[in-house]
Protein backbone atom coordinates (compact mmCIF):
# COMPACT_ATOMS: atom_id res chain seq x y z
CA UNK A 1 0.00 0.00 0.00
CA UNK A 2 1.04 3.09 -1.04
CA UNK A 3 0.12 6.82 1.00
CA UNK A 4 1.27 9.00 -1.88
CA UNK A 5 0.00 10.52 -5.14
CA UNK A 6 1.62 12.83 -7.78
CA UNK A 7 0.34 16.13 -8.95
CA UNK A 8 1.29 18.31 -11.78
CA UNK A 9 -0.66 22.15 -11.67
CA UNK A 10 -1.04 22.65 -15.47
CA UNK A 11 0.30 25.36 -17.75
CA UNK A 12 -3.54 26.48 -18.03
CA UNK A 13 -3.70 26.76 -13.41
CA UNK A 14 -0.43 28.75 -13.75
CA UNK A 15 -1.04 31.19 -16.43
CA UNK A 16 -4.45 32.31 -14.61
CA UNK A 17 -2.61 32.69 -11.39
CA UNK A 18 -4.16 29.40 -9.89
CA UNK A 19 -0.84 27.67 -8.18
CA UNK A 20 -1.38 29.35 -4.94
CA UNK A 21 -5.23 28.65 -4.14
CA UNK A 22 -4.58 25.08 -5.46
CA UNK A 23 -2.14 24.13 -3.37
CA UNK A 24 -3.77 26.01 -0.16
CA UNK A 25 -6.45 23.21 -0.98
CA UNK A 26 -4.25 20.69 -1.56
CA UNK A 27 -3.03 21.57 2.17
CA UNK A 28 -5.92 22.07 3.63
CA UNK A 29 -7.35 19.10 2.40
CA UNK A 30 -4.69 17.39 4.93
CA UNK A 31 -2.29 16.40 1.91
CA UNK A 32 1.38 16.99 3.05
CA UNK A 33 3.79 18.13 0.61
CA UNK A 34 6.52 15.58 -0.13
CA UNK A 35 8.36 17.23 -2.79
CA UNK A 36 7.93 20.03 -4.93
CA UNK A 37 9.17 22.22 -8.46
CA UNK A 38 7.93 24.50 -10.71
CA UNK A 39 9.62 23.28 -13.99
CA UNK A 40 8.42 23.66 -17.97
CA UNK A 41 8.45 20.41 -20.35
CA UNK A 42 9.52 20.07 -23.68
CA UNK A 43 7.51 18.69 -26.10
CA UNK A 44 9.93 15.14 -26.04
CA UNK A 45 9.72 15.23 -22.01
CA UNK A 46 5.31 15.71 -21.95
CA UNK A 47 5.38 13.30 -24.97
CA UNK A 48 7.51 10.75 -22.55
CA UNK A 49 5.19 11.63 -19.63
CA UNK A 50 2.21 11.20 -21.40
CA UNK A 51 3.32 7.93 -23.12
CA UNK A 52 0.59 5.88 -22.42
CA UNK A 53 -1.74 8.39 -24.08
CA UNK A 54 0.26 7.69 -27.67
CA UNK A 55 -2.35 5.90 -29.32
CA UNK A 56 -5.03 8.27 -28.29
CA UNK A 57 -6.32 11.18 -31.11
CA UNK A 58 -5.90 14.06 -28.30
CA UNK A 59 -2.48 13.16 -27.49
CA UNK A 60 -0.59 15.61 -29.79
CA UNK A 61 -3.11 18.73 -28.48
CA UNK A 62 -2.04 17.20 -24.91
CA UNK A 63 1.63 17.19 -25.29
CA UNK A 64 1.22 20.86 -27.48
CA UNK A 65 -0.52 22.06 -23.99
CA UNK A 66 1.67 20.55 -21.15
CA UNK A 67 4.80 21.66 -22.60
CA UNK A 68 3.15 25.22 -23.51
CA UNK A 69 3.79 27.15 -20.03
CA UNK A 70 5.05 26.79 -16.65
CA UNK A 71 3.66 24.04 -14.32
CA UNK A 72 4.40 22.93 -10.69
CA UNK A 73 4.94 19.02 -10.16
CA UNK A 74 4.47 18.11 -6.54
CA UNK A 75 4.35 14.27 -4.51
CA UNK A 76 1.80 14.49 -2.05
CA UNK A 77 1.59 12.17 1.31
CA UNK A 78 -1.35 11.22 2.95
CA UNK A 79 -3.88 8.03 3.66
CA UNK A 80 -5.24 6.71 0.85
CA UNK A 81 -3.79 9.26 -1.35
CA UNK A 82 -4.90 8.01 -4.75
CA UNK A 83 -8.42 7.98 -4.18
CA UNK A 84 -8.56 11.07 -1.80
CA UNK A 85 -6.41 13.02 -4.87
CA UNK A 86 -8.64 12.15 -7.36
CA UNK A 87 -11.45 13.13 -5.20
CA UNK A 88 -10.05 16.54 -4.25
CA UNK A 89 -9.88 17.30 -7.92
CA UNK A 90 -13.11 16.39 -9.42
CA UNK A 91 -13.53 14.57 -13.03
CA UNK A 92 -11.87 15.13 -15.82
CA UNK A 93 -14.08 16.85 -18.09
CA UNK A 94 -14.58 19.50 -15.84
CA UNK A 95 -17.67 19.78 -16.87
CA UNK A 96 -18.84 16.43 -15.00
CA UNK A 97 -16.92 17.64 -12.13
CA UNK A 98 -18.52 17.92 -8.48
CA UNK A 99 -19.17 21.02 -6.55
CA UNK A 100 -15.86 22.59 -5.35
CA UNK A 101 -13.18 20.32 -6.51
CA UNK A 102 -10.39 21.85 -8.20
CA UNK A 103 -11.35 21.19 -11.47
CA UNK A 104 -15.05 22.34 -11.06
CA UNK A 105 -13.37 25.66 -9.69
CA UNK A 106 -10.67 26.06 -12.46
CA UNK A 107 -10.49 23.79 -15.43
CA UNK A 108 -11.97 25.25 -18.53
CA UNK A 109 -12.04 21.83 -20.64
CA UNK A 110 -11.15 18.59 -20.46
CA UNK A 111 -7.63 19.26 -21.78
CA UNK A 112 -6.88 22.51 -20.30
CA UNK A 113 -8.06 20.68 -16.82
CA UNK A 114 -6.32 22.59 -14.30
CA UNK A 115 -4.75 19.29 -13.03
CA UNK A 116 -3.19 15.87 -13.38
CA UNK A 117 -3.76 13.45 -10.69
CA UNK A 118 -1.79 9.25 -10.42
CA UNK A 119 -4.68 7.07 -11.41
CA UNK A 120 -3.03 4.23 -9.15
CA UNK A 121 -0.01 3.58 -6.78
CA UNK A 122 1.75 2.42 -9.48
CA UNK A 123 1.28 5.14 -11.61
CA UNK A 124 2.04 7.38 -8.39
CA UNK A 125 5.47 5.50 -7.91
CA UNK A 126 6.41 6.39 -11.83
CA UNK A 127 5.02 9.42 -12.28
CA UNK A 128 6.79 11.07 -9.51
CA UNK A 129 10.51 9.47 -10.30
CA UNK A 130 9.73 10.73 -13.48
CA UNK A 131 10.04 14.63 -12.24
CA UNK A 132 12.27 14.08 -9.02
CA UNK A 133 15.25 11.97 -7.85
CA UNK A 134 14.83 9.75 -4.42
CA UNK A 135 16.95 12.44 -2.44
CA UNK A 136 14.23 15.35 -3.79
CA UNK A 137 11.40 13.44 -2.04
CA UNK A 138 10.85 13.50 1.44
P1 LIG B 1 -4.70 14.02 -16.95
O1 LIG B 1 -5.26 13.62 -15.63
O2 LIG B 1 -3.51 14.89 -16.95
O3 LIG B 1 -4.36 12.70 -17.80
C1 LIG B 1 -4.45 12.64 -19.20
C2 LIG B 1 -4.98 13.90 -19.80
O4 LIG B 1 -5.43 13.80 -21.11
C3 LIG B 1 -6.20 14.32 -19.03
O5 LIG B 1 -5.84 14.77 -17.74
C4 LIG B 1 -6.81 15.37 -19.95
O6 LIG B 1 -6.29 16.65 -19.72
C5 LIG B 1 -6.34 14.87 -21.30
N1 LIG B 1 -7.50 14.40 -22.07
C6 LIG B 1 -8.26 13.33 -21.80
N2 LIG B 1 -9.24 13.22 -22.72
C7 LIG B 1 -9.07 14.25 -23.57
C8 LIG B 1 -9.77 14.69 -24.72
N3 LIG B 1 -10.84 14.02 -25.18
N4 LIG B 1 -9.32 15.79 -25.35
C9 LIG B 1 -8.23 16.46 -24.89
N5 LIG B 1 -7.52 16.08 -23.80
C10 LIG B 1 -7.95 14.99 -23.14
Amino acid sequence: MSNRTFTIIKPDATRKGNTGVILQMINDAGFRIAAMKMTKLSKEKAGEFYAVHAERPFYGELVEFMSSGTITAAVLEKDNAVEDFRKLIGATNPSEAADGTIRKLFAASIGENAVHGSDSNENALIEGDFFFSKLEQF
